[in-house]
């Protein structure tokens, strides 16, 4: 008995916080999983929607659910600052957003809704089970390994409501993300009369762009059955294809979390396609991805590292890079000098030259 005291005995300080945080890691996808259910039941919208706090009761009300495991799932976010609780009266509380919840509502401008949603989805989680395999040596990728030997553009051909999921995520991210660069560093884009969007998805980014720049005209590229589903925008074509194919002619290529979805080879051949497409002289890549390692300490670090993570589960052997690695890729690809900006986002804006 004296013995199994001692060996459950906390010895010092750093002990005591390593059992504290290892339950961070035990149970550390609660969080997510928990803002899923909420965002599935619409809660972050039927909050904005209502114009004073909901108490407990009109939110089941409104729900049609069971009351007490609303209550433990408000609880739960309450304490992640998902959601708060304001007085109501003197003798009652209401729940309300509170800016975590804002960028979680369904239709907001800046909501991640839908990027909760796709990372948290069954299709995405499956390739993470696949990784110590792969780092061991196993030579199917994690995605491949969890799809039946399927890419995650093959697998999201082939599957419409899940290629819906990827594009709907992708471009609520590309939303704020472009909003920040034409906020940060509207001078990339001075003196274009055209620009392709090389990967552009659904089009979002190049949307954005033309509303700020009217006279730019913008040809957003993909793949085939991505850019069939793309909304019609005034100002910006949907072209079809395959950017190891070529790449359409325009002052500018820009590039959004697009080369860390490859290898350096296959990265290569990317801006080599896009160096044909632009003018040799005048024109330029305007690159919009994280870089790691950077020297200075920025709010971003974090989801940079978890991004390279993620290329690893998901990607065609992508990787999130340092400035060495994208100095390489862009001498490899015939580039001669880049220029870098930091805006208040994981992405830097890096504008290479011929
Ligand atoms: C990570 S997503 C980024 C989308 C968008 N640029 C953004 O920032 O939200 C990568 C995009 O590359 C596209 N893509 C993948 N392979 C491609 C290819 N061979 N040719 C053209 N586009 C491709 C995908 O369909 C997808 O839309």
């Amino acid at each position: 008995m004296a013995t199994e005291i001692k060996r459950g005995r906390i010895h010092s300080k750093e002990e005591e916080t390593a059992q504290e945080e290892i339950w961070k890691y035990i149970f550390g996808f609660t969080p997510t999983a928990v803002v899923k259910c909420a965002i599935e039941l619409g809660i972050p919208d039927i909050l904005e929607n209502h114009e004073t706090p909901m108490t407990l009761a009109e939110l089941t009300s409104k729900l049609g659910c069971n009351e007490s495991s609303l209550y433990r799932i408000m609880r739960f976010l309450i304490h992640y600052k998902i959601f708060q609780e304001k007085p109501i009266s003197e003798t009652s509380v209401g729940y309300t957003l509170t800016p975590l919840s804002r960028l979680l509502t369904r239709r907001g401008e800046n909501s991640m809704a839908d990027m909760v949603l796709l990372q948290s989805s069954p299709f995405m989680l499956a390739p993470w089970h696949k990784l110590s395999a792969w780092v061991l040596g196993n030579k199917v990728l994690p995605f491949e390994a969890a799809h039946d030997g399927k890419d995650i553009w093959g697998f999201t051909a082939a599957n419409p409501d899940q290629s819906k999921l990827f594009d709907d995520g992708m471009a609520c991210d590309a939303r704020v993300a472009v909003a920040t660069v034409v906020e940060g560093c509207p001078e990339v884009f001075k003196g274009l009369k055209t620009m392709v969007d090389v990967g552009g998805g659904d089009g979002t980014a190049l949307r954005t762009i033309v509303k700020a720049f009217p006279w730019i005209k913008g040809i957003n590229y993909d793949l085939p059955h991505v850019v069939s589903m793309a909304p019609a925008c005034p100002g910006v074509e949907h072209v079809g294809g395959n950017m190891f194919d070529y790449v359409p002619k325009a002052d500018a290529a820009y590039l959004m979390k697009v080369p860390h979805d490859w290898r350096d080879e296959e990265c290569i051949e990317i801006l080599k396609k896009c160096r044909d497409a632009i003018p040799l002289d005048t024109g330029k890549l305007i690159i919009v991805e994280s870089i790691v390692e950077r020297k200075e300490d920025h709010a971003f670090k974090e989801v940079g590292l978890m991004l390279d993570m993620v290329m690893m589960a998901h990607s065609s052997n992508g990787k999130e890079r340092t400035l060495e690695e994208w100095s390489y890729v862009f001498r490899k690809a015939g580039f001669t000098r880049h220029t870098i900006k930091h805006i208040r986002t994981y992405h830097s804006v890096i504008e290479v030259y011929p």
